[in-house]
Formats: structure tokens, sequence, C-alpha cells
């Protein structure tokens, strides 16, 4: 175990990523959507893949798994020669090739488009393997969807260990070691359906399993090391290797040196397959760069909104997310927590007047699969219009009695414009249509303002790099959180 000690170490000490400077569209959303798994403030992605063995009742699908091997699909025409196919979501388009049997496609596809278009389907099966149980992969976004089909080459069950070693495996870039233990790290969700798979799986149909699925080991809803355990101790269920040779070939491929390792250590299965999902899902078409690994960070305002009020009153409101890893931070009670913003005016200038206490409440309560999160909400604090407001920082605690700690986005302090004030009162956002109506003040130095009323307004699916990128934000998220 010496190697895997030291991996481990190397891993370690590796330095952290540079934490990216708030406000950064589209990257905001994105980690919004990774960071919030559930509650306040969440788009509901892993609330469809909880508990891990969920899907339509009584049909014997399983989504998380749907989405793993929906992933895979996608991704196993890649040919590292050429530098074309991977993962770009052109799967949809690949739906009636026998090599992609099967509803899950077509109904994994239409839930990511859902959410949102590029960039969220490997957010989505990250969150899903790591509900499960699984490895944390680190998320890079970027993925551009395709626009049409692509190529094939997807590994099939009927296919000859040499086809699976130096056709496909060996094309999509993974060698023979890393072939097994990508197989073995996808087949320990889900099963065989006997709908799809006739000559692999039978008499599985029942009124409670209306697809006949039979699944890979004996923790379907698990992600963990259980289908190498099982393929040792002689318990094995997966019909891959007891009625077709296709994962039993594979996993004795390398006299079971792999499948050995993983089946005594179980750490070691989950940290493998941590590194080989992860090279599975960057891989992606050649003319495709992805962003850097996007993680949460510590404290980011969220629903800001700086407007008039009913009797022309200039006001602040929004909420302030803090997120840790540490055991402070899932100990902390939000109700508990000093939290408050200090501002800056629109010259720079300080004053003991400009902070405002945020404060938690039991709406606000969230969950997220990479650590614990709070919410803090200020409401209607009065900032004087003929100062205004340029940059904020937030001063905080887990407790009363620690000292405050201040957090500035990285130096300069959190941003905060009062030119362009978008009006929520009086505005709404289509959430279907994507019609909207939008009001909003615009000012050079708040005593000439202009009011602008659109409407419609219509929203493009993709995010425009657009001014109206400030107003629409909050709506947008409002609007997909319900
Ligand atoms: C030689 C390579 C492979 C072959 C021949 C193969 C074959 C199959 C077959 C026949 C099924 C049954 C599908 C169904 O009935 O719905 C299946 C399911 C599955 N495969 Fe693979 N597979 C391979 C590699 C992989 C890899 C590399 C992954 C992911 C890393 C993966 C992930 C999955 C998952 C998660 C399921 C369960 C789907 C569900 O329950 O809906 N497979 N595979
Ligand atoms: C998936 O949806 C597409 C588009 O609606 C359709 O053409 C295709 O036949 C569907 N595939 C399956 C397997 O149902
Ligand atoms: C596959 O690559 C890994 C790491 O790069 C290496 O340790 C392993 O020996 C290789 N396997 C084969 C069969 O070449
Ligand atoms: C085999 O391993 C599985 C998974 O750990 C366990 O549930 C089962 O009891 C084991 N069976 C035998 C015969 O040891
Ligand atoms: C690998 O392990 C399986 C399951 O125990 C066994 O049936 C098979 O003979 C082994 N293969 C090799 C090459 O050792
Ligand atoms: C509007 O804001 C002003 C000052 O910013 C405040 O004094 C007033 O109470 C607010 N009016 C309403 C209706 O909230
Ligand atoms: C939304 O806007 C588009 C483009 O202006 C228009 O064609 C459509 O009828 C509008 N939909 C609704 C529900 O107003």
């Amino acid at each position: 175990m010496k190697s895997i000690s030291l991996l481990l170490a190397l891993y370690l000490f590796q330095p952290a990523a540079l934490a990216y400077i708030w406000p950064n569209p589209p990257i905001d959303g994105l980690e919004d959507a990774y960071t919030i798994s559930s509650g306040f403030g969440a788009l509901g992605i892993v609330d469809d893949v909880t508990p891990c063995t969920l899907g339509p009742a009584g049909s014997g699908r399983q989504t998380s798994a749907e989405w793993l091997r929906t992933a895979y699909h996608d991704m196993a025409t890649y040919d590292s020669a050429t530098g074309l196919g991977g993962l770009d979501a052109s799967i949809g388009f690949e739906t009636n090739r026998p090599e992609n049997i099967g509803t899950a496609f077509n109904t994994t596809m239409s839930f990511f488009n859902v959410i949102q278009t590029n960039h969220m389907s490997c957010e989505c099966v990250i969150l899903a393997i790591k509900n499960c149980g699984g490895p944390s992969i680190p998320f890079r976004p970027g993925c551009i969807d395709a626009t049409e089909a692509g190529p094939s080459g997807v590994p099939q069950p009927t296919e000859s260990l040499e086809t699976h070693i130096h056709h496909e495996f060996a094309r999509q870039g993974f060698n023979a070691t890393e072939m097994i233990g990508l197989v073995a790290c996808g087949h320990t969700l889900g099963g065989v359906h006997q709908v799809d798979f006739l000559s692999i799986v039978a008499n599985a149909i029942t009124p409670e399993n209306q697809e006949g699925v039979v699944h890979f080991d004996d923790t379907s809803g698990v992600y963990d090391n259980h289908i190498a355990v099982q393929y040792f101790n002689g318990s094995s269920v997966d019909p891959l290797v007891i009625n077709s040779n296709s994962d039993a070939a594979i996993f004795g491929s390398d006299g079971n040196q792999t499948m050995r390792e993983f089946a005594q250590d179980s750490e070691f299965y989950i940290s493998r397959c941590g590194e080989l999902l992860e090279r599975m899902l960057n891989t992606v078409p050649s003319s495709v760069k992805l962003g850097d690994v996007i993680e949460p960070l510590p404290v980011k305002p969220y629903d800001m909104n700086l407007f008039f009020n009913a009797t022309g009153g200039l006001q602040f409101s929004g909420f302030i997310r803090i997120f840790g890893t540490s055991d402070e931070a899932a100990a902390a009670n939000p109700l508990d927590m000093p939290v408050r913003l200090v501002w800056l005016d629109r010259h720079g200038g300080s004053s003991t007047s400009y902070t405002t206490p945020a404060v938690s409440a039991e709406f606000m309560a969230a969950t997220s699969l990479f650590g614990s999160l709070q919410f803090f909400q200020f409401v209607d604090v009065d900032i004087d219009p003929s100062l205004g407001i340029s940059s904020f920082v937030v001063e905080w605690a887990y407790d009363q009695q620690s000292a405050l700690t201040t957090a500035n986005n990285g130096g300069a302090g959190f941003p905060y414009q009062d030119v362009i004030l978008f009006q929520t009162k009086g505005s709404c956002h289509g959430a279907v249509d994507k019609n909207s109506t939008i009001n909003a003040v615009v000012s050079t130095s708040l005593n000439k303002i202009l009011i602008i009323n659109t409407h419609p307004f219509r929203f493009g699916t993709t995010w425009a790099p657009s001014p109206m990128y400030m107003w629409t934000t909050a709506s947008r998220r409002r609007n997909k959180a319900r």
C-alpha cells in the first residue's frame, strides 16, 4: 500500500486551486449548482437522484445509474488520434443506434436540457456519483453541446475482449488496466434490464420491476466496491459476469490484479474511480478547452438587489452564503453566527454607519454534498443615494465567542455597482416562455435618473455576455429554484 499513501500525500500537498473572484458569470451559476445541493437556492438536481436508487416507480430504473451510463456512452465515441467525439452531449442525436439501446439516454438528455444547456451535464453526473457515496470528482466547466450526431463506437457486451481493449478503450485513450478500472467503476450502480437485453437477462420482469433489472451488485444504490468483493467471494450477481462473458473477460484480463486491489481496499476503489471518472468526464473534443476546476467559494453573495422603494428611498437587500468543510462548519448553528456586511460608498469612503447585520432563518436551510453551508439575509438596508455603494466585505464567525474573519473576495472586496439598478418590484421573468418585463433605473450620478421599462424582453438559451446579465441573474436563479 506504499504507493497508495504516497499518491495520497502528493494529492494532499497540491496547492488548492485559487478561488475565483465574484462576480464571474456564468461560473457563479455553475458554482451555485455545484455547491447548493438541497434546500434554499438549490436547483433540484440532487433531489432528482435522492435517494441514489430513485427512478420512475415500479420500473426497475435508477436515474443516477442512467446519468453515469449516459456520460460513458457519450464519451465512448472519442478518438484520441483525431480528437473527435468525446463528451459533447451528441448522445442526444445517437439514441437510435443499437449501441445505445434503452430509453435512458433520452430521459437523461431531456432532464439535462431542462436544467441548462452547455456546461451542466458533467456537473449533474458528478453530483449524482457523490450523492451515491462515490468520489468527489473535480468539476471543470466548458463542455460544449454538439448540434449533430458524432462518430459511433460504444463497446457492446457481445464484442470480444480484444475488440474492447485494442479498438474501443485504446481509441478512447484508456489502456487495458484502465479499462478494467473504468468498467468496475461504472458497474456498481444500476444493472442490466431485461427489456433491452433479452439474451442476457430473463424472468426478471415483475409488476414492481417492469423493465426487469438485475443489479450488478448487492448495493446498487451505493457507489462502492461490492462489484469487486462479490466477484471473488462467490456471490456475484452481475449478469455480465454470470450470463454473459463481457465483464468476466474484462475483470480477469490482467490476471485479476486490478479487481483484487479494488476488493481488498474500498477506499482505494473510491479514489481510483475518482481519477478514472475525472478523466472520462474531461475527455472532450480537442476543439473544446475546459475551464479551471470550480470549487465552492467560502463566502459568496447571493441574490443581491439595490433598488428604489415605493417612497423613493434607496435600499439594499440580499443574502450571504458561507461554506466550509471543517468540523466547526458542520457544528455551527447559523442562528448563532455573527455575520455583517461593511460597505464603501461610491467614492471608496467608509463610515461606522456603513454596516448591516445579516441573519439566518429556517427557510434558508440548505445542504451541500461537499461541506456545510449557511445563508444569511439582510433586508431593506437604507443606502444614502448621494453617496451610494461601490463594494463590501463580509465579517463573520462560526459563533459569538470567536473573533470575526473578514471575507474580502480575494482582496478588493465584493464589487457592487449603483449605476444601473434593477427594479425587482414591477419586473417579472417568464421562466417558461422566457419573456420578461424588466424595470431598471440607470444613473451616472444618481441625480440624473433614467427609467427603463422593457416588455417583453427575450432571453436566449445561453448566457449572453450582455449588460443585462447583472439584472437577470438573481431572478433567473429564483425561478430555477422553484
Ligand atoms: C466494455 C465496456 C462496457 C460494456 C460492454 C457495458 C455494458 C453494459 C450493459 C449491457 C448494461 C445494461 C444496460 C441496461 O440494461 O440498461 C450496462 C449498464 C451500465 N453501465 Fe456499462 N458497459 C461497459 C462499460 C461501462 C463504463 C465504462 C461505465 C461507466 C464508467 C458503465 C456504466 C454503466 C452503468 C452505470 C450501467 C447501469 C445503467 C442502469 O442501471 O440504467 N459501463 N453496461
Ligand atoms: C429519442 O428522442 C428522439 C427525438 O425525439 C427520437 O428521434 C428517438 O427515436 C428517441 N429514441 C428512443 C430510443 O426512444
Ligand atoms: C496503463 O497505464 C497505467 C498508468 O499510466 C500503468 O500503470 C499501467 O501499467 C498501464 N497498463 C498497461 C496494460 O499498459
Ligand atoms: C460477499 O460480499 C458481499 C459484499 O460485501 C457480502 O454481502 C456477502 O455476505 C459476501 N458473501 C460471502 C459468501 O462471503
Ligand atoms: C479471476 O477471478 C475469478 C473469480 O474468482 C475466477 O473465476 C477467475 O478464474 C480468475 N481469473 C484469473 C486469470 O485468475
Ligand atoms: C424607503 O427607503 C427609505 C430610506 O432609504 C426609508 O426611510 C423608507 O422607510 C422606505 N420606505 C418603504 C416603504 O420601505
Ligand atoms: C414571447 O416573446 C416572443 C417574441 O417577442 C413572442 O413571439 C411570444 O408570443 C411571447 N410569448 C408570450 C407568452 O407572450
